[in-house]
């Protein structure tokens, strides 16, 4: 594997996920594979789960680590073309990338959306850009778009949790005070599809994710209906997608306390498991006694994510050229 962003690039999923069950039972097998390879983390944005958890997946695999906080100590990096530089930016990303690639053999990269221009957002522009010129192979550590090792690692906790065969899963829209991508529910929707489970997305109207990860799951706008009976509940909050109204793309259309997830809603499910990725603001999306009660799964899923990026890297490096 040379990028990773998608469920298809870890090719059969049942295989990975009986893999990541492997790794989680000896982590350290493969401890030889990242003998003097080293794994640049690149980050644009705030992390603490997928900082630490990667970080930690690289050394179970033998990797040298350095970490880049593009925001606190790097040169101020303007990231479009064509600008005439006369502003605070000092260095051109079209620059940076390949000298960040001079100096490791692996690169993650987190980089939000803006929220501003979709199509921006949705091209990928700046993860594509370390594809393109980095030239090393590329993972995702959140991008606008997508943020796959949270969804790999809510997947094998589904599997490690799950009691029926093939689990209700309902992932459901909450309020959040500020404006939030969607990386985390497009790629959570993009990997429930793939993946042997009921999958049911609900959120007010406005709030469409785009069809190409909302997929085969059905949509319903009736909170109730769509958690009765539910496995898991998987919360989050997202901003307007832009997908039936352009200019709300990024806006907060809602900030509805109706659809937080409390005690009342998780009586109307099949005594699901609660699943957010964290941060989590409580109060907004779950209250205290959700989160904290015993079918809360936030701690494993953040345990899982160096799982996911254990099996992720060492695809990466199986693959070193
Ligand atoms: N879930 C997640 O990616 O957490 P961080 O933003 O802290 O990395």
């Amino acid at each position: 594997m040379r990028y990773f962003s998608k469920v298809t690039d870890l090719g059969d999923l049942q295989s990975a996920l009986q893999e990541a069950l492997e790794i989680k039972n000896n982590r350290f097998k493969y401890v030889e594979l990242g003998k003097n390879k080293t794994l640049l983390m690149v980050f644009f944005n705030s992390s603490l789960r997928t900082r630490l958890s990667t970080q930690k997946a690289a050394m179970n695999l033998g990797m040298n680590v350095i970490v880049l906080d593009v925001n606190q100590g790097a040169w101020k990096l303007e990231t479009e073309r064509g600008v005439i530089m006369d502003g605070d930016k000092s260095e051109h990303l079209l620059e940076a990338i390949p000298v960040m690639g001079c100096y490791c053999d692996v690169i993650g990269v987190r980089s939000f959306a803006r929220l501003k221009d979709r199509d921006y957002d949705y091209a990928e522009t700046v993860f594509n850009q370390f594809v393109k010129y980095s030239g090393r192979p590329v993972f995702a550590m959140e991008t606008a778009t997508v943020h796959p090792l949270q969804a790999f690692a809510d997947l094998i906790t589904i599997e490690e949790y799950k009691e029926a065969k093939r689990p209700k899963v309902v992932l459901t829209w909450a309020p959040h005070p500020k404006a939030l991508p969607q990386a985390v529910p497009n790629s959570f929707a993009e990997w429930m599809n793939a993946a042997d489970v009921d999958f049911v997305i609900t959120h007010p109207e406005g709030y469409e994710l785009d069809p190409a990860f909302v997929g085969d799951a059905v949509v319903e706008y009736d909170q109730r209906k769509a958690l009765e009976g539910a496995d898991f509940v998987y919360a989050k909050n997202w901003s307007c997608p832009g997908v039936t109204n352009l200019a709300d793309y990024g806006q907060v259309l809602s900030k509805d306390m109706k659809w937080t997830i409390d005690e009342e809603h998780m009586s109307w499910t099949n005594d699901a498991h609660f699943m957010h990725c964290l941060p989590v603001r409580r109060n907004m999306i779950v209250t205290d006694d959700v989160i904290e009660g015993p079918r809360s799964l936030v701690i494993p899923e953040a345990a899982n994510r160096e799982i996911s990026a254990t099996v992720v890297l060492k695809r990466i490096l199986e693959d070193l050229k």
